[in-house]
């Protein structure tokens, strides 16, 4: 099955993008690489997506979402959760944060940390996640080697409001990713990234239109 725009996602891509005034807020939380925080910076330097990325925060030191975000010329700040006693003092932290840089929309793109209603409640309907699976199947760590594990024959990755449950709330966007033979953790999981990187910008315009499944 060939990954084309047109069978793979749902609903399709924006066409044309919506444009916003002002154009969105975002404020992009990240734990990795921030491969998808470029992805949605090259949608905004296209003009596709209509936003700004107003701050980048991370978690991990030694995160390569930092030095991607220096490229970027985007700010970014540092939150290191061990030096909280617990998640709810981190994300009265990051609120503050994200609201000190004039973010409305939060975008976890990578995150690797569980949230609280301290954060969930301070951006209503306006906190979005991505993760390497068609969920509801394999949320958590480690979805790509779930779903290999589990011998199913398609994966992908959704796009969704963040509900407290791990991996949960109504789902914006996915995109299916065909299981090929022979594929590794490795290269499923690039695949899986292509498609990532093409709709978290387009589930971003749609959950500012409103739009959920
Ligand atoms: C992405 O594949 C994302 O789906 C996953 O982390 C990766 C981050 O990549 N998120 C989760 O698993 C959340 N449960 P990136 O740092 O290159 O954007």
């Amino acid at each position: 099955m060939p990954e084309t725009a047109s069978n793979l996602i749902s609903p399709p891509l924006p066409d044309p993008w919506p444009r916003f005034a002002p154009p969105l807020k975002l404020g992009v939380m990240a734990s990795g690489n921030g491969s998808n925080l470029e992805a949605i910076a090259q949608a905004i330097d296209r003009g596709d997506l209509h936003a700004q990325v107003q701050i980048v925060v991370y978690n991990n030191p030694k995160a390569g979402v930092a030095e991607r975000a220096l490229r970027l010329g985007l700010p970014a700040v540092l939150l290191n959760h061990r030096q909280y006693p617990s998640r709810e003092t981190l994300d009265k932290d990051i609120v503050e944060t994200l609201h000190a840089h004039g973010a409305d929309w939060v975008i976890m793109a990578g995150w690797m940390r569980c949230v609280t209603a301290v954060l969930i409640d301070a951006f209503p309907q306006q906190v979005l996640n991505i993760h390497p699976s068609l969920l509801p199947s394999f949320p958590g760590l480690r979805a790509v080697e779930q779903a290999l594990a589990a011998g199913v024959k398609v994966a992908g990755c959704t796009v969704h409001h963040v509900e407290l449950a791990v991996d949960s709330g109504p789902v914006i966007m996915q995109a299916v990713v065909p299981i090929k033979p022979g594929d590794t953790p490795t290269t499923l999981q690039a695949r899986i990234q292509q498609q990532e990187h093409r709709i978290y910008p387009a589930a971003i315009a749609l959950a500012a239109l409103g739009h959920t499944s």
